[in-house]
């Protein structure tokens, strides 16, 4: 990407991309100092998971989807906590210290952003907003745009108050609301946004006379019609969309709406959910036809699933891709692995990072595999640790068999070719080769290299002693 640079009227240039507008400039603003005491935690309040992702990360993964020009975090409660665990996003952050209201909070921004364009105002703790819906915020560059919804119940919210024409007037924070200004089911979300440098002008002239000694970002509603600038407002389409996170409870109930979301997603694609009601999905889970996904399933990270693939009761894949008619049976995790078509897995499997199975494999119950190549139709079907290790075609790896990768300090690997045969309860003290065509014998321990369809074992000789007594129990 090259620099990016500005002109007057605000059109935001990257300069190799031969000199055409990109967009109307863009900054965003992130609120996030508040206290967060109903969570009764230690931890930052927008540092809680929804979805296995933190409250703030939704929000500046959404702000990026909208390319600003400038992102900046407002953080203040819970120190450095913030600024550190978002160290690796293209945002600055600005502390809000003491946090004195919402207008305030803005204003600590200000100073980082240029005055050309629109400054959007986003909540840590609000961490469903989706950039489709923040998108039709943005095309009035000379307006001021209030994101409202109707509520059933609006109490907590500043209303928003219209007008006999209809034209928004003011936001009234509850506490400061008349009876009637009460009954307003229309409420302030707290997402807006407004030319920069109006901003700006407003909050500077901002006041704290109100019930809670605030200085109130929704202020600037009245300053604008004053001053004959637009209000506009956009409905956000969805509650959830615009729902904050208090408490935990707030954020267990936001949590499950987010997984029926999802689900109800994935079946109107044609995924078949054995219960929409018992899935997860902690990020991005894209599937082929014809997919079935039994209860209690958990999909983190990026998981790419085929056509035809089934996955059992209770199983667990984390940035991992599952090819074409691959069979997952209950009870397994999988996690940042490449599994091939038409794989039987499970019940029980554990495959660990770093694996990559071709078509027709098949890992069978507790069977563990640790950065392993397994190519085409090989099995190992029985309690087995298979880890650094590159396996050929047809191989069949008998049930117990341990690759001992590790010597307490370094990892060796070990190569078994095509067509070998490994018999049960096999250990294969690694870096060792298994040649083509092998046999290994049950029981073996072995540490050398073996030739070519060769049959090979190490076991001590078998001895019966007679007239040998079980010992019986003293009294
Ligand atoms: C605010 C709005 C209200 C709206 C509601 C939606 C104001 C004055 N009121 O009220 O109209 O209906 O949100 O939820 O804006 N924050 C800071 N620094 C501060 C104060 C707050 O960063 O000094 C952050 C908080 O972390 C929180 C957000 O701003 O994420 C909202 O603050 P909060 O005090 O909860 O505002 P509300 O009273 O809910
Ligand atoms: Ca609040």
């Amino acid at each position: 990407m090259g620099a990016t640079t500005l002109n007057k009227s605000g059109f935001c240039y990257t300069t190799n991309s031969f000199r055409k507008p990109k967009m109307n400039l863009l900054n965003i603003v992130i609120l996030a100092a508040g206290k967060g005491t109903r969570m009764h935690s230690d931890k930052p309040k927008v540092l809680h998971a929804l979805a296995g992702k933190p409250l703030l990360q939704h929000v500046l993964d959404t702000a990026a989807e909208l390319s600003p020009f400038k992102t900046c975090v407002v953080y203040g409660h819970g120190g450095e906590a913030v600024p550190q665990a978002m160290a690796s996003y293209e945002t600055s952050f600005a502390l809000q210290e003491p946090q004195l209201g919402t207008g305030h909070a803005v204003q600590q921004a200000l100073p980082q952003l240029p005055d050309q364009g629109l400054t959007l105002i986003l909540y840590g703790d609000v961490p469903l907003i989706q950039h489709t819906t923040l998108q039709q915020m943005l095309t009035s560059p000379d307006a001021l745009t209030l994101l409202t919804i109707k509520l059933d119940q609006p109490a907590g919210y500043g209303r928003i108050v219209r007008d006999d024409t209809g034209n928004v007037i003011a936001i009234v924070e509850e506490k400061d609301a008349s009876q009637a200004q009460r009954a307003i089911g229309e409420v302030n979300t707290g997402i807006l946004a407004a030319p920069t440098h109006l901003l700006r002008n407003w909050l500077s002239q901002l006041s704290n006379n109100n019930v809670q000694g605030e200085y109130y970002l929704t202020d600037i509603v009245a300053m604008a019609v004053k001053q004959n600038v637009t209000v506009h407002t956009v409905h956000a389409p969805h509650v959830w969309e615009v729902l904050g996170i208090n408490s935990k409870s707030q954020l267990a109930d936001l949590e499950r709406t987010w997984q029926k979301e999802q689900a109800h997603h994935l079946l109107t694609q044609g995924v078949a959910l054995a219960d929409p009601a018992r899935l997860d999905v902690r990020g991005k889970l894209v599937c082929g036809r014809d997919v079935e996904i039994d209860v209690g399933c958990i999909f983190e990270g990026h998981v790419q699933l085929g056509n035809n693939v089934q996955v059992g009761a209770y199983t667990i894949i984390r940035n991992s891709s599952i090819a074409s008619g691959t069979h997952i049976a209950p009870y397994s995790h999988i996690d940042q692995a490449e599994i091939g078509s038409q794989c039987q897995i499970g019940p029980y499997a554990r495959i660990r990072p770093g694996s990559k199975l071709h078509n027709d494999v098949h890992i069978g119950n507790f069977v563990e595999v640790k950065n392993s190549e397994i190519a085409a139709n090989s099995k190992a079907n029985h309690l087995s640790y298979i880890g650094d290790a590159s396996i050929g075609s047809r191989v069949n790896v008998g049930a117990g068999t341990i690759t001992c990768n590790y010597d307490g300090v370094n990892k060796f690997r070990t190569i078994i070719e095509d067509d070998v045969f490994i018999g049960s309860d096999t250990q294969l003290v690694a870096p060792v080769t298994v040649a083509r065509g092998s046999t290994i014998g049950a029981g073996s321990t072995i540490t050398r290299d073996t030739p070519e369809g060769t049959l090979t074992l190490s076991r001590s000789k078998q001895i019966t002693i007679a007239g040998w007594k079980r010992p019986t129990k003293k009294k």
